[in-house]
């Protein structure tokens, strides 16, 4: 079977490796169709993420066929279109043994720690495996892992009806996180640099867009909220004088700020800004099982993954798409490969 690995930091390579052996008991094999390209993949080509080990497989956003199951799998069958889970945990920890296993203090995530989706077959435990309509384009079933990262988001910052959002950051996990927190009937202001991200969002139902290149995002805050701050952020552009100023200037008491981006530099924080409001800091990392909520979204139409997939592209040319995704923000939101 043919598979995209980075042999080493800047060297990419489709190679043949042996296809998988039968599926133990609780395992399935799926023919992968569609597989999203997503920033850490970029960074794990670039060298720039500290926890990739090479050779590896890339890849972590993937729908597929079942095309073999071990002898106690019930929750799939062969011929199923099924996404997969991309999180593996321990089962033991102490975040595992409270119910997230999705910060596992020894978390494995497919095509970062472990070999990928970026492969014609991928043999896994069945229970990662979810089903979804055969009627579903494999491009769009393969976008259903960042929608998993916004069900996480909205979970932890507890967004509802009426809320205020600001989500920073309009590519493709800002984005997503904006169809879910307009499905659960908050309002949201959404801020990037580039105004093609922006037109996205608008077009998605952003109630308000703004760009901080040109416009002032504390004013916008305060026009869009009437002066009360922001009721839920989301931070997902990864730049820190950004989290430092929603904590500083942006929120409203009893607001809740949700971290996804994550630079590893020191931000300046003043305690009394987070007491004086009882603010809570959240991190938001991967899904916690939330693949079977995501499929319902898609199920009830509470989201549209249409607007999102900018290009789809052979798997052969996986590195156009690489190049694409680093370098043309304007042009790109998500790109997704096909295996046939
Ligand atoms: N927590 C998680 O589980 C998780 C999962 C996926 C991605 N992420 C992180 O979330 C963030 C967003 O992911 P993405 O795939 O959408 O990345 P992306 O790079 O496509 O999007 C980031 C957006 O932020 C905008 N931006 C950058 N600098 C800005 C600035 N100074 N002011 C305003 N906007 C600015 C960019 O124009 C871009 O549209 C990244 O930091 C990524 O590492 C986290
Ligand atoms: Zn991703
Ligand atoms: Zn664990």
């Amino acid at each position: 079977m043919k598979v995209i690995q980075v042999n080493k930091p800047g060297e990419l390579a489709i190679v043949e490796r042996p296809a998988p052996t039968a599926p133990a008991t609780d395992e399935a094999i799926v023919r992968i169709k569609a597989a999203g390209i997503c920033g850490s993949d970029v960074h794990i080509f670039h060298g720039k993420n500290p926890f990739a080990v090479y050779p590896r497989i890339l890849g972590h956003e993937a729908a597929g066929e079942v095309i073999a199951v071990g002898s106690a799998v019930t929750n799939v069958k062969v011929g199923d279109h099924v996404v997969i889970d991309n999180v593996f945990s321990c089962g033991k920890c102490y975040a595992c043994r409270i119910g997230r296993p999705n910060v596992c203090s020894n978390v494995k995530v497919l095509g970062v720690h472990i070999d990928g989706v970026f492969s014609e077959l991928l043999k896994l435990p069945a229970d990662h495996l979810y089903p979804v309509p055969v009627d579903l384009p494999w491009e769009l079933a393969a976008t259903m892992e960042p929608y998993a990262i916004a069900a996480e988001a909205v979970d932890r910052g507890q967004v509802g009806v009426g809320d205020t959002v600001l989500i920073c950051g309009a590519g493709p996990i800002g984005l997503v996180i904006l169809q879910a927190c307009k499905s659960l009937g908050a309002r949201v202001l959404i801020m990037d640099i580039v105004d093609a991200r922006l037109k996205a969002a608008a077009a998605m139902g952003a109630d308000a867009v703004v760009n901080t290149k040109t416009s002032d995002l504390e004013a916008a805050v305060n026009e869009f909220t009437d002066g009360e701050g922001i009721n839920v952020a989301m931070e997902a552009t990864g730049v820190i004088s950004i989290l430092e100023l929603i904590i500083a200037k942006l929120m409203s008491p009893a607001g809740r700020v949700v971290v996804l981006g994550f630079p590893v530099d020191p931000a300046k924080i003043v305690p009394a800004d987070i007491m004086k409001r009882e603010l809570d800091i959240k991190g938001s990392r991967l899904n916690n099982r939330k693949f079977a909520e995501v499929v319902r979204w898609f199920a009830e139409k509470k989201v549209d993954p249409t607007g999102l997939v900018s290009h789809v592209l052979p798997y052969t040319d996986v590195e156009k798409g690489m190049e694409l995704f680093a370098n043309h923000p304007e042009e790109v939101c998500k790109i997704l490969i096909k295996f046939d």
